[in-house]
């Protein structure tokens, strides 16, 4: 079956949860399909994905709706300095911490429909159930979407959650990314660079923090189970590598006098993946982002910029892993007579979920009907951030075949309605 064939047929589906389920199924999916017009290919269709990286004009147009939908829950949206959406939902006892719940509306290039999306919606979603059930929570609500959590502008995710939970790095301010500054393109959002500290929470400032997200795997999908409940998340460290060769003639310079900077890079990139696989476990090492110079068919690469990605449950597992790639790194370097820049970027610790918070989403789940499974995430999330500073869990929800970061990211109408409900459920127990 096509992937239009695909959309249009899930499309048909009837959605199980709108005659029971508080939770609106039917205007969940048409705001999810509206933000898709937010960074749309010109002439696209929702099956085409979207480009909306943080702090491009779709990122601020899809902010935009997100902020008139709170308004429309009843809720007064506000930016903290790191451009965070904040909205709150008042409890009966206002002293009481508030529950978080959110996700983020940033994409990756060439990026699906889903990943944040749901979760940020969803969690609009909750409030108008509960607004339309008239339930008033013993504790505040605030709801969340997270500022440039994919890190594909400025190479660094989950800038917001780490903004507040003071996890920024120093300088992260003055960094550069295609030409604008963080302060600028932190203005142009609503953000303050100048006030970032004011962005940072105390520990323990809400009660728990909650995320509704896609698995973007396929075991929930292959094991046909509506609901993951995430047990925690993998560490990410990224590296940026740069190669120096010397750019010649492609047609006058003999193989053996050759600098080729490209030549080095495409023998880390095997490298990299013989390391990766070079022992058991669940770690996993990409090379996704290089800059081959001067990019030209008659002209030896004279420098290669690209960046070196490991992930796993355990932190100690990927700095290892990683002093191996800086290792062969240098041995190539000296092979190919490039010179070599080696720098550590980004790290962002694995956390766990918190057990009594997952039991609760099982139970949640349970008293929905649906069945449950436990499983980690391969995929870094906001909540990483979040659990530094309290309790967290995940709820996932089916990726049709375990593809995510594409246009042909794909979660059925049906387990997106399920997730919310799931949450919904989840957030009303936390907050009573
Ligand atoms: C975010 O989606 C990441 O895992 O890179
Ligand atoms: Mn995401
Ligand atoms: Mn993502």
């Amino acid at each position: 079956m096509t992937r239009r064939l695909l959309l249009a047929t899930l499309g048909a589906v009837p959605l199980a949860l709108s005659a029971t389920s508080p939770i609106d199924a039917s205007r969940l999916r048409s705001r999810l399909e509206e933000l898709s017009l937010c960074g749309r290919v010109a002439g696209g269709s929702f099956a085409d994905g979207v480009s909306r990286v943080a702090f491009s004009d779709a990122d601020i147009a899809g902010r935009a709706l997100v902020m008139r939908w709170m308004r429309k829950a009843g809720l007064d949206p506000k930016i903290d300095a790191a451009g965070n959406i904040f909205g709150r939902r008042a409890g009966s006892d206002s002293k009481l911490e508030p529950v978080l719940f959110g996700s983020h509306t940033d994409s990756v290039p060439n990026g699906g429909n889903f990943d944040g999306d749901l979760g940020t919606l969803s969690a609009i979603e909750v409030i108008e159930a509960l607004n339309a059930q008239r339930i008033v929570t013993r504790r505040p609500l605030e709801i969340v979407d997270w500022t440039n959590e994919e890190g594909v502008a400025y190479n660094n995710g989950l800038f917001g959650s780490r903004a507040v939970a003071g996890l920024l790095d120093p300088g992260e301010m003055d960094a550069v990314w295609q030409g604008v500054s963080q302060k600028d393109a932190l203005k142009k959002i609503g953000g303050d660079a100048g006030r970032i500290d004011s962005a940072k929470r105390s520990a323990g400032w809400f009660h728990a923090y909650f995320e509704l997200h896609i698995e973007q795997g396929g075991n929930l999908d292959r094991e046909k189970i509506p609901i993951g409940v995430v047990e925690g998340i993998v560490a990410i460290d990224r590296y940026e590598v740069e190669f120096r060769g010397f750019a010649n003639h492609a047609g006058t310079t003999p193989m053996a006098d050759r600098q080729d900077a490209l030549l080095a890079a495409s023998e880390l990139t095997i490298a990299v993946n013989e390391i990766v696989r070079g022992e058991p476990g669940r770690q996993v090492g990409t090379i996704g982002h290089m800059e081959v110079i001067p990019n030209a068919p008659n002209v030896v690469p004279g420098m290669v910029k690209m960046t070196v990605e490991l992930r796993d449950l355990s932190a100690e597992k990927i700095l290892r892993l990683g002093g191996a790639v800086e290792t062969r790194a240098r041995e190539i370097a000296a092979k190919t007579r490039t010179a070599l820049e080696f720098r550590k970027g980004s790290h962002h610790g694995s956390a766990l979920a918190d057990p009594k918070l997952q039991t609760l989403i099982e139970d949640s789940s349970a008293k929905l009907g649906f069945a449950t499974k436990r499983l980690p995430s391969g995929a870094g999330h906001d909540a990483q951030s979040m659990a530094r500073m309290g309790q967290m869990a995940m709820i996932f929800v089916p990726s049709v075949n375990g593809i995510s970061h594409s246009p042909k990211e794909l979660t059925r109408w049906e387990d997106c309605a399920n997730g919310a409900a799931v949450l919904l459920e989840t957030v009303r127990r936390a907050a009573s």
